[in-house]
């Protein structure tokens, strides 16, 4: 599926609307994601935290897990929103996550400015590891 400009401001706006569903008492930091997946479908997530920190989960892990529990397994675009005047860009662990079922994956980090960053997941996670270094069967 290719990737108009059409469907990734409708990403976009899906990140936007996710980040108001934020629970994020502790950070104060909303942050909403989108993942559109290769058969089309978008998914929202927004950070979730806990009063036992280490359990805090962001935004594009929360849209990324529920991607793949509705049976997705190839994710072609992640859009982020942040109320913020700069663009933040996901976490490494969220890196390493989305690496896992990407496909060519392209990450666009929006915010309450123009400032943006859209780059290939790869550029982001370089020299990854991933299910090839394995020869999972899942994805073969
Ligand atoms: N957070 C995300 O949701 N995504 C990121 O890429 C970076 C950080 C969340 C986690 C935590 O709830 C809050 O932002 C502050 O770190």
């Amino acid at each position: 599926m290719n990737l108009t400009s059409a469907k990734l401001r409708t990403l976009e706006k899906a990140a936007r609307a996710a980040a108001k569903k934020a629970y994020c008492p502790y950070s104060e930091f909303p942050v909403g994601a989108a993942v559109l997946s290769l058969s089309g479908m978008t998914y929202r997530g927004c950070n979730v935290e806990n009063a036992s920190f280490g359990l805090c989960n962001c935004a594009e892990r929360t849209a990324l897990f529920s991607a793949v529990a509705a049976g997705e397994r190839k994710i072609t675009a992640v859009a982020i929103y942040t109320p913020t005047q700069t663009a933040t860009a996901p976490c490494g662990a969220c890196r390493q996550a989305l690496n896992e079922f990407s496909d060519g994956m392209l990450v666009i980090s929006t915010c309450d400015s123009r400032d943006r960053i859209e780059r290939p997941l790869a550029e982001l996670l370089p020299a990854s590891f991933g299910p090839p270094n394995l020869n999972a069967k899942s994805l073969k």
